[in-house]
């Protein structure tokens, strides 16, 4: 993020019904970019015979070419061997690629500049590689279950902010004529029985919540879905009507194309009828059972798919490549490309502005040229076996970068906290000692004396195909890892200044560690990829003013959360009440809430001004269907602005939040939820304006009986803060 750039930064943070000012390719509104790529679909289709139609959608097997998905080329139309490739935060099996930050730590730092560039260099080295479709990003698992082993490769828990950042995202990754595929789809919350267990989730819940980000992803025409393992009601997400048919390509007007998971399709007829058009890998992981291919072609033969259907699959399939001009001077595939360029850079920026402040203090931070440093943990350092020596990260051995699973990749180097800490301690002439164990026994004598100890602790999760330390993909519990709560208890009975940085996929309890005295500061690192150790001295010693904000509410105890891994079906009996929207309407603090973070500097709010447009008028969306639904559901119909003025002693940047409160006309809706967000780097002493641009879905409420979005009448209640409690300024907008 710029300088100069607050003011823009500020009104784009927002302004979704603006992308295509970012987007000239889809402009307006995706509409007739797609008409003109379903024309150029049609005339190639004519050209196809049932047998191309039938490989189109069909992949070629599992490890039967070089991507994790591949489909046969069709000579007769110049279509290539398509290449799917994960994933959401890299090229998997890339050997000159860069290993970005995950999701959840490029919605920690609620920047959408580096969130886009995030997505634009992630699609430059998709093409690159010659991958057409990247698999990610990623809105399934939301997040709702706080052990949930795949939360971090979302965006946090909270729609609105997931939504803002798989649009962006897309948009990056499409940008540079690559398809992305927005997945998974949907209600996919936890590992475990996640190949059988049915989501049995509630109409509105289902909109307000887990279809909200999907529609960002349509609104900026995403060219692929991919539903997901688990059942939705009973019936699998691949061959599910209502969530396919029903919400994806009539509500929302999706016209690109819904891929399986790999091996998440049950039926020949069933996926073909109920709206999945492509089937990966193609086979099952033995190569044998294969549900498209030959079974498609006698279904079609026999009537029980139609023709209609069987074109209609190829069709999307088409369109989405025509979309993103790949019909023209593609590369070649090549997954060991060098593609990284100047991509570093992203990963250093992201991982540094999603570190979150949790506790500083006595001002402990940053760092001023200490004579003496003790960094302890066995996360302080790169895994001694190796930083790619764990088949998909799947392992918790040395410092933490992200997750483990498909949504993992390798990376070209990793700087750990000790080596970016040895290079600024030699330069300030300070002396580093290193602990590289988490054993508390003789930690004493490292700790001691220091002027300050730094403990590095993590907590790790993945996808349940591997099972790390008893944690099938899921975490077992909110706690630290590797005993890491008697670790930090340990450092800080030796030293009274101890600075606690946590590396995780997701929240942890840290009560244990926050009654311990001598724990001055808790430095909330997330998970920042190959660029760890630079991002946090970065943070650390204040080159950077943290600026991090938690995408996710770190409560008291587990419990607090009212969600956890459920070992039969899921019947979402919480409905929309998820993280801070439970916290909020149970009437339970949680230790950090969602939205939070500290800085070096301090920021005063002032001058709330609500303006509406002549379009803010209560009732539903009734507008002609646009990719992501009602035209009119996009439209910003008030304008909300505040003056935020760094009034502390350093240059830092604040990330002003504004939550919503419906008026009584919507039943039993979360006390407020979050509608708009801006990031201002300010000077000291200097101002900036944050301007949010509330659209008519962001008034809305999902109206189960009319089924319809609606604006309801009444007072909204507005209130713009620094996190969703620290609310410093209030309003109201009448409609
Ligand atoms: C699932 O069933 C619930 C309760 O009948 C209903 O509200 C919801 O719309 C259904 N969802 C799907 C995807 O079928
Ligand atoms: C900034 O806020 C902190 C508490 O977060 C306080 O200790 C400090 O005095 C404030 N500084 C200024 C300049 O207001």
């Amino acid at each position: 993020m710029m300088l100069h750039a607050f003011t823009l930064l500020a009104a784009a943070a927002v302004a979704r019904a603006e992308t295509a000012d970012k987007v000239p390719r889809a402009a307006p509104s995706g509409t007739a970019a797609w008409a003109a790529a379903h024309s150029s679909a049609a005339a190639a289709l004519a050209k196809m015979s049932q047998q191309d139609k039938v490989n189109i959608v069909t992949g070629i097997g599992w490890d039967k070419g070089p991507c994790v998905g591949n489909t046969a080329a069709i000579s007769s139309i110049n279509y290539p061997q398509l290449c799917l490739q994960d994933g959401p935060l890299g090229i998997r099996f890339g050997t000159g690629i860069t290993a970005f930050t995950p999701g959840i730590q490029a919605a920690s730092t609620w920047d959408i500049d580096l969130i886009r560039q995030r997505g634009e260099y992630l699609g430059a080295e998709a093409k690159g590689t010659g991958v057409h479709v990247l698999l990610g990003p990623v809105a399934g698992a939301l997040g709702k279950i706080p052990h949930g082993g795949r939360n971090w490769e979302g965006f946090g828990v909270d729609p609105y902010l997931a939504g803002i950042a798989m649009a962006e995202t897309i948009e990056g990754i499409q940008s540079a004529g690559v398809q992305a595929c927005a997945k998974h789809y949907i209600v996919n919350e936890q590992e475990l029985n996640r190949e059988t267990l049915s989501s049995n989730v509630d109409d509105r819940s289902m909109h307000e919540l887990y279809l909200w980000p999907f529609a960002d992803a349509v609104h900026s025409n995403v060219a692929s879905v991919m539903c997901s393992y688990n059942k939705i009601n009973g019936s699998w997400a691949c061959e599910n009507d209502h969530t396919q048919n029903g919400l994806l390509k009539k509500e929302l007007g999706f016209q690109g194309y819904v891929v399986s998971d790999w091996n998440a399709q049950h039926t020949t007829n069933g996926a073909a009828n109920n709206g999945m058009d492509m089937t990966m890998p193609g086979s099952d992981y033995n190569g044998r059972n294969v549900l498209w291919g030959p079974q498609l072609n006698s279904a079609v033969n026999s009537n029980q798919v139609s023709k209609t259907r069987l074109d209609d699959m190829a069709k999307r399939i088409l369109a989405a490549w025509y979309l993103l001009g790949q019909n023209a001077g593609y590369p070649a595939i090549n997954i060991g490309a060098n593609v990284q360029g100047n991509h570093k850079e992203n990963v250093r920026a992201v991982a540094r502005d999603g570190i979150v402040l949790l506790k500083n203090d006595g001002a402990v931070l940053p760092l001023k040229k200490p004579s003496k440093i003790a960094l302890v943990g066995s996360a302080a350092v790169v895994n001694p076996q190796g930083m790619n020596s764990c088949v998909d990260k799947g392992c918790n051995t040395g410092a933490l970068g992200m997750g483990w699973g498909s949504g993992s990749v390798n990376y070209p180097y990793f700087v750990a906290p000790y080596d970016a800490l040895k290079t600024r301690a030699q330069a300030d002439g300070t002396t580093l000692s290193l602990q590289s164990s988490d054993s508390t026994s003789g930690v004493s004598g490292v700790a001691s004396g220091a002027d300050v100890a730094i403990v590095v602790i993590t907590a790790d999760s993945g996808e349940g195909y591997i099972t790390v330390d008893g944690n099938v993909g899921d975490r077992q519990n909110l706690d630290p890892w590797h005993n890491g709560n008697q670790l930090v208890q340990a450092v800080a009975a030796a030293n009274k200044n101890t600075i606690v940085v946590v590396h995780s996929t997701g929240p942890i309890v840290l009560e244990t560690i926050l009654a311990t005295a001598g724990v001055k500061a808790v430095v909330w690192a997330g998970l920042p990829s190959q660029e760890n150790g630079n991002a946090l001295v970065d943070i650390l010693y204040g080159l950077t003013s943290p600026s991090g904000k938690l995408v996710y509410s770190i409560a008291k105890r587990a419990e607090d959360y009212g969600t956890a891994v459920i070992k039969g079906d899921d019947t979402f009996k919480e409905g929309l009440f998820v993280d801070y929207r439970h916290f909020d309407n149970a009437k339970i603090e949680p230790r950090y809430e969602f939205g939070f973070g500290l800085s070096y500097t301090n920021f005063t709010y002032t001058a709330l001004k609500i303006t509406p447009t002549a379009a803010a008028t209560a009732g539903p969306a009734t507008g002609a269907t646009i990719p992501g639904g009602p035209a009119d559901l996009w439209e910003t119909i008030a304008t909300v602005t505040a003056v935020i003025t760094n009034s502390g002693a350093v240059t830092g940047a604040e990330v002003p939040q504004l939550y919503l409160t419906l008026p009584s006309a919507a039943p039993s809706t979360p006390p407020k939820q979050l509608r708009g967000f801006a990031k201002l780097k300010l000077e000291p002493g200097a101002s900036g304006t944050a301007t949010f641009n509330l659209r008519r879905r962001d008034l809305s409420y999902w109206d189960t009986g009319r089924q319809q979005w609606v604006v309801p009448a009444g007072a909204f209640g507005v209130a713009v803060g620094a996190s969703s409690r620290d609310v410093r300024l209030t309003g109201s907008l009448e409609i």
